[in-house]
């Protein structure tokens, strides 16, 4: 343990201030530092969710919420009364984008972290100029977040590997939000010529219910995994849902390909980067035969789907990544970090 030097000038006092401190040191350094040691005490972090994203009633959250997400020593809460003792507030995007909820700066006490949650991607979130200097930390997909949540991930399977489901049709998409600026729009008219495609969803007037939709895509040998615009380790439920979790190969637009990597094995999804045009990449696609489309699903004898996409959830990590997290941190310009 380095030494503490006690400055002169404390006198008296200093020395036995300096005397607690050391005392307080050696006791840390019993807790953490004695191998295979007591642990260090834990305590029970209270999460204040000032406003539940999308929703104007929040779930009810019963103490044991975050331990059957794996998380112990966290409670979450919506009652705003807790604002003077949360350990971390949490605010959800849209909501101050719209204005349905305020900040409470003038009640805010001195050093509480705040933290800024947004799931959607950088062309469909406005008003980051107008929080500038507010929040500490950010729960986001981006893997640079300090609470990084992304909309799904492999885990390590245990147990058999269910069989893949047949495939009688081509390609599927889902589609609700249809408009002809998106490059999604565009590559889709692009591919329509060259390739089968089916689509469903409010755009077309075909919507799936959510029961219906992965064993209608199941049927596919392709899904369309095109996000609604292209932004940094952008990746949603549209590839781990709607297409791996279905059983389909994700045919993806979105980040470069070094992102998806990040997140999947580079051979479980066909990026359309990989191809000169729309036609190259339908002749591909169509080209495959049996043994090749089945290597796709290579990562399917090691690893299963674990899906994000309950906010409780998410709001829970911040719990376990509390004491990893940069106190004096200050997101001055949200903007610049959140659109670059
Ligand atoms: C909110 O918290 C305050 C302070 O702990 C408590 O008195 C009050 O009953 C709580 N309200 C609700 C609706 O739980
Ligand atoms: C399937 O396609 C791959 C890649 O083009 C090729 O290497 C392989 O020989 C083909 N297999 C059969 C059985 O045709």
């Amino acid at each position: 343990m380095p030494g503490v030097a006690v400055p002169r000038s404390w006198g008296p006092w200093g020395a036995w201030s300096g005397l607690a401190l050391l005392s307080a040191l050696w006791l840390l350094w019993l807790f953490w530092g004695a191998p295979g040691g007591v642990p260090a005490p834990q305590r029970t972090l209270t999460i204040l969710v000032w406003n539940w994203p999308f929703a104007h009633r929040p779930p009810e959250l019963p103490s044991d919420t975050c331990t059957r997400y794996g998380m112990a020593h966290c409670s979450l809460s919506t009652n705003r009364s807790l604002l003077a003792r949360a350990d971390a507030v949490v605010f959800h995007h849209r909501e101050l984008q719209t204005r349905r909820a305020r900040l409470p700066l003038a009640e805010r006490p001195r050093g509480q972290p705040w933290v800024w949650a947004s799931m959607e991607s950088p062309s469909h979130t406005r008003g980051l100029d107008r929080l500038r200097g507010v929040f500490n930390w950010v729960l986001s997909y981006r893997r640079d977040s300090d609470i990084f949540v992304p909309y799904g991930r492999l885990e390590p399977r245990e147990g058999p590997v269910p069989p893949l489901p047949a495939k009688s049709r081509v390609a599927a998409w889902v589609v609700s939000n249809f408009q002809a600026q998106q490059r999604r729009v565009q590559l889709y008219r692009q591919l329509a010529p060259h390739l089968p495609v089916d689509v469903y969803g409010r755009a077309n007037q075909r919507p799936l219910c959510a029961d219906c939709l992965l064993p209608t895509v199941a049927r596919y040998l392709f899904y369309l995994a095109f996000e609604n615009s292209q932004h940094p380790d952008y990746i949603t439920e549209k590839f781990w849902h709607n297409a791996l979790a279905a059983g389909a190969v994700p045919v993806v637009l979105g980040p470069p390909r070094a992102s998806y990597e990040a997140f999947a094995p580079p051979d479980s999804f066909v990026h359309v980067d990989d191809f000169g045009s729309a036609r190259e990449l339908a002749a591909f696609l169509l080209g495959m035969n049996e043994s090749q489309y089945r290597s796709y699903f290579g990562w399917r004898d090691r690893f299963r789907v674990q899906l994000f996409n309950d906010w409780r959830q998410r709001f829970c990590a911040i719990c376990a990544r509390y004491p990893h997290l940069p106190r004096d941190q200050v997101y001055q310009d949200l903007q610049s970090w959140f659109q670059a």
